[in-house]
């Protein structure tokens, strides 16, 4: 059966290359070895408190926009990753389809929005939502936990529902607010008590723009590879320094630019982008 599909896939990408379309073999060279099985996973989430900080556009796709404001962690991807630090990407060649996540729409709208105007790069599709992006990188190298992208979105959410870090800081008596500073390794140890694994931070100039737990193949919390973060693999201003901020951020602030909407690329998507690529 598997074999079947294979040969299946095989001629559709080389009908496509044979009708001529250029890129698209570009993209996905042929001759390309598929990427191996995945060690674990990374269910990496952002803090818009940190994120939308830089926001100076607004337009209706940037959850830093609303005038209700996100005050919880918001998820941005579940990501396959191998145990030495690296991470396939792009596996297989299955567009995003909106109409199949249909049904957790509303859930992701509050949950897993994006944090920016302008769209994302996607894999087969060229550029889509935010959702397309995560799916086609991410989702299609998560084989064999992950059969499609339903169970993809679906599996992200339950995590996010089942480990709620936003909950676990606060309990631990860390509390979102401007100027407070917590250090690192309460913050780590918090989340490792509640969660059972050492969890990955990144910041942007001392505030915690990214937090990721970790889970084995049978979505059991592991640690996160934190050596990771030291070996050049994050790029410096990622580093987090000893002691870190949560920050608040102030929606009436960015009301004010409502009108104005993006229609360029967002340069700090550029970034963003760069260190998940
Ligand atoms: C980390 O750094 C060491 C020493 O430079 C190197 O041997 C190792 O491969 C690196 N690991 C990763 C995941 O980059
Ligand atoms: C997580 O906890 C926060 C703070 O208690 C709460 O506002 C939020 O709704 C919770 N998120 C989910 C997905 O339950
Ligand atoms: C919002 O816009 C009004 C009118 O243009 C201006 O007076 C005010 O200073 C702005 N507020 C912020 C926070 O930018």
């Amino acid at each position: 059966m598997a074999t079947t599909r294979k040969v299946a896939c095989v001629l559709v990408v080389w009908a496509l290359v044979a009708a001529g379309l250029g890129p698209v073999s570009a993209r996905a060279p042929l001759g390309r070895k598929p990427q191996r099985e995945f060690d674990y996973f990374a269910l990496s989430l952002q803090w818009p408190g940190t994120i939308c900080a830089s926001t100076r556009h607004c337009c209706a796709s940037n959850g830093c926009c609303r005038s209700e404001p996100l005050q919880w962690f918001t998820i941005h991807g579940l990501w396959p990753d191998y145990d030495d630090g690296t991470w396939p990407a792009c596996c297989r060649r299955t567009q995003f389809e909106m109409d199949k996540i249909l049904p957790l729409k509303d859930m992701l709208d509050k949950y897993w929005p994006s944090l920016y105007c302008s769209s994302s790069s996607t894999c087969f599709s060229g550029k889509g939502p935010f959702w397309a992006h995560e799916w086609e990188k991410h989702g299609t190298c998560s084989a064999p936990v992950v059969q499609d992208e339903l169970q993809y979105f679906t599996i992200a959410l339950d995590l996010y529902f089942k480990y709620n870090v936003t909950e676990m800081l606060s309990s631990g008596g860390i509390q979102i607010s401007n100027g407070k500073e917590y250090a690192l390794s309460e913050v780590i140890d918090t989340i490792k008590h509640a969660f059972g694994g050492s969890p990955q931070i990144v910041c942007k100039r001392g505030s915690v723009e990214e937090l990721r737990l970790c889970f084995d193949k049978e979505l059991k919390p592991r640690d996160c590879l934190t050596t990771s973060l030291t070996n050049g693999s994050v790029s410096r201003t990622k580093h987090c320094p000893q002691y870190i901020k949560l920050p608040k951020y102030d929606p009436l602030v960015l009301a004010n630019s409502t009108g104005e909407i993006m229609t360029q690329f967002d340069h700090f998507e550029v970034s963003a982008a760069i260190y998940t690529a």
